[in-house]
């Protein structure tokens, strides 16, 4: 196996994290890695807003029905906002962007979790997550909350995922 497809296969989702902080180099490195992969035109529509200090997170938690209960043990969480009045990919956009963090946290040895925010209600009935967040962070409307990814540190790694276990089923050769 090839060192990327390794530390792909290693990548979980990680929702509960250890009571220790996570360094400003890795977050750094998160935040680049965030922002290296492609974007429709080259446009990078996003921001990202860091967030470290504990009320903030746990005021973030009510912005998923039911609780955002990863954030309960986050030691950090970067929104990843997209300008709709800028680019209309900014989903895929801020997709890319989550997905090369989520994978430099797990390649950093940190847990990390997708948090999705677009589209879904808050624990406040009648407001969405997206608006809740808003509140608690104050962006602009045409910036457009994707997800949230928290992070923390972890005392374990998961279980990988197994790549020789992948369903070969979807892949079609030539035509469906
Ligand atoms: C678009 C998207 C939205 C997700 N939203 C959430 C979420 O709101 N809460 C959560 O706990 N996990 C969320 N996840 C993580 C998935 O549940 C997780 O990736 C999936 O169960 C597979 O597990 P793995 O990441 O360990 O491979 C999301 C992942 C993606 C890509």
């Amino acid at each position: 196996m090839n060192d990327l497809l390794k530390a792909m296969s290693a990548r979980r989702s990680v929702r509960t994290y250890a009571d220790r902080d996570v360094s400003d180099a890795d977050l750094d490195a998160i935040l680049k890695a965030g922002r290296l992969g492609p974007s429709g035109k080259g446009i990078k529509p996003y921001d990202f807003i860091v967030i470290r200090d504990p009320q903030t997170i746990q005021k973030l938690v009510g912005c998923r029905k039911g609780g955002a209960k990863m954030l309960t043990t986050a030691k950090a969480a970067i929104a990843v906002l997209g300008d709709e009045d800028r680019s209309d990919t900014w989903i895929e956009d801020d997709a890319v962007a989550m997905t090369q963090m989520h994978l430099m946290a797990s390649y950093l040895g940190l847990g990390s979790c997708w948090l999705q925010i677009r589209l879904r209600p808050s624990d406040t009935e009648g407001k969405s997550a997206e608006d809740f967040a808003r509140d608690v962070l104050g962006f602009p409307k045409n910036n457009r909350l994707e997800a949230i990814l928290a992070l923390g540190p972890i005392d374990e790694a998961p279980e990988p995922h197994d790549p020789d276990a992948l369903d070969d089923g979807v892949i079609h050769q030539e035509k469906w």
